[in-house]
């Protein structure tokens, strides 16, 4: 048998691929700059919904609010390209569904202590494992297409690949399960998973995804500081509503709606 836990075999992968669509056509590359670069390119040239382009390394990985994303082999960096009928301000409800995505693929495929962060983190034991970004392009009031990238840290130690700065709040799924894990059977279990909660996001359900994405958003309850464009903003992290905002509840008792920032939070 092939080892699987440093590149993706995209033959397997589709012939035990339990999605309707998603998946159907698969991209891949041993090296390229940025899978969502690629998948914006792609999408632009008619490439169909569900379309997946992945990458055993990212030269160029990148990640919110223009940050680098390290993205050496062994990890599961991808894109998948999605055409909802949503308006432009309704593409946010992708963040959630793909980190609940990953959240639950997580927790059920590996028994992890899995949990959300706002908008867009997901954590085991308390440390960074994948991030989410989303990058749309849209005519009018309409999004065209979405291309939602998933970076997912899995068969590497992050004290030897990661830069310093970033070892103590990262961590990787060989780290966390004490073990390497197929890269096949987890971009299988996203996939699946995306399919489903992305259809439940544009159909009419997204408080329902938003309700299940809560379930692991631990943070929630917690004093919290929030870094913005504006500078910093403390309270309590109360609730994050429909539009993506997180509800900050001041000291003054003022209810902030926060929609971009990088949140921490004192207890978790
Ligand atoms: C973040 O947490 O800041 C988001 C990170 C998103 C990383 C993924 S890896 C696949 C896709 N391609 C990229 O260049 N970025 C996303």
């Amino acid at each position: 048998m092939k080892n699987t836990s440093k590149r993706v075999n995209v033959a397997r992968l589709q012939e035990g691929l339990q999605t309707r669509w998603v998946g159907r056509n698969v991209f891949f590359s041993r090296e390229i700059g940025s899978t969502n670069e690629w998948a914006k390119e792609l999408a632009g040239l008619g490439a169909c919904e569900g379309t997946v382009v992945l990458a055993e390394i990212q030269s160029a990985g990148r990640g919110r609010l223009g940050r680098e994303w390290f993205s050496p082999v062994g990890g599961l960096w991808f894109s998948v390209i999605l055409r909802p009928q949503l308006k432009p301000a309704e593409s946010v409800r992708l963040v959630f569904a793909a980190g609940l995505a990953v959240a639950e693929a997580l927790h059920e495929q590996y028994g992890l202590r899995v949990e959300t962060k706002w908008p867009n983190d997901v954590l085991v034991n308390g440390r960074k494992i994948c991030g989410v970004l989303t990058e749309m392009n849209s005519v009018g009031e309409k999004a065209n297409f979405v291309v939602v990238g998933i970076g997912v840290n899995v068969n590497f130690d992050v004290s030897k690949v990661f830069p310093k700065e970033l070892q103590r709040t990262t961590s990787s799924l060989e780290k966390e399960c004490g073990r390497q894990v197929s890269l096949d059977e987890l971009l299988r279990v996203l996939l699946v998973k995306l399919e489903k909660i992305y259809e439940s996001s544009t159909l009419g359900d997204f408080s329902s995804v938003l309700l299940e994405w809560k379930k692991y958003a631990r943070f929630l309850g917690s004093q919290a500081e929030v870094s913005t464009d504006d500078g910093k903003l403390c309270g309590v992290a109360l609730d994050v509503d429909e539009e993506g905002a997180l509800l900050l509840k001041q000291e003054s008792g003022l209810v902030k709606h926060v929609f971009f920032g990088d949140i921490s939070t004192k207890k978790q």
